[in-house]
């Protein structure tokens, strides 16, 4: 069964900081424009929105790694390793890109990589930052989409 998550999947990411959504968002709107370049062909577009997704996950990674040490947060290291096992993930996703395979599975792989880590870990740590005075409205930087 498919289904376009084009429009409904960022509203079930949001954690309810604007800061950190606004990245989750970036991230998704990057993963759904790889799918759709992949839909005929792999060629130049996937390979530089790949590149791009490789970039803006190293950054966003490393905001939450920054923030989880310098507000305390106590299950900080069990969150850095997924990172680490995520960062894994899309380096084999780049590697397969390149042998012309990655739309297969690329909807489960969004789902899993981007969809249930932010549901199973970046939902632990809210409380936490907002106990310490996170304002969550805060807001995001504007980022021009990637060209
Ligand atoms: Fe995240
Ligand atoms: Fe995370």
């Amino acid at each position: 069964m498919t289904r376009n998550i084009l429009h409904e999947i960022p509203i079930a990411l949001d954690i309810g900081i604007a800061e950190i959504d606004s990245q989750h968002r970036q991230l998704h709107t990057l993963l759904e424009r790889l799918k759709q370049s992949t839909d005929k062909s792999y060629g130049f577009a996937a390979d530089t929105i790949i590149g791009e997704l490789v970039i803006q996950t190293r950054i966003h990674f490393a905001v939450e790694e920054s923030l989880m040490r310098l507000l305390s947060f106590p299950d900080v290291e069990a969150h850095v390793e997924e990172h680490r096992k995520l960062t894994e993930q899309l380096e084999k996703i780049r590697k397969r890109a390149q042998d012309f395979e990655v739309a297969d599975g690329l909807t489960n792989f969004i789902q899993t990589w981007l969809v249930d880590h932010v549901n199973e870990f970046d939902r632990e740590f809210v409380g936490h930052f907002l106990a310490k005075g996170v304002d969550p409205q805060a807001s995001p930087v504007t980022r021009k989409p990637p060209a």
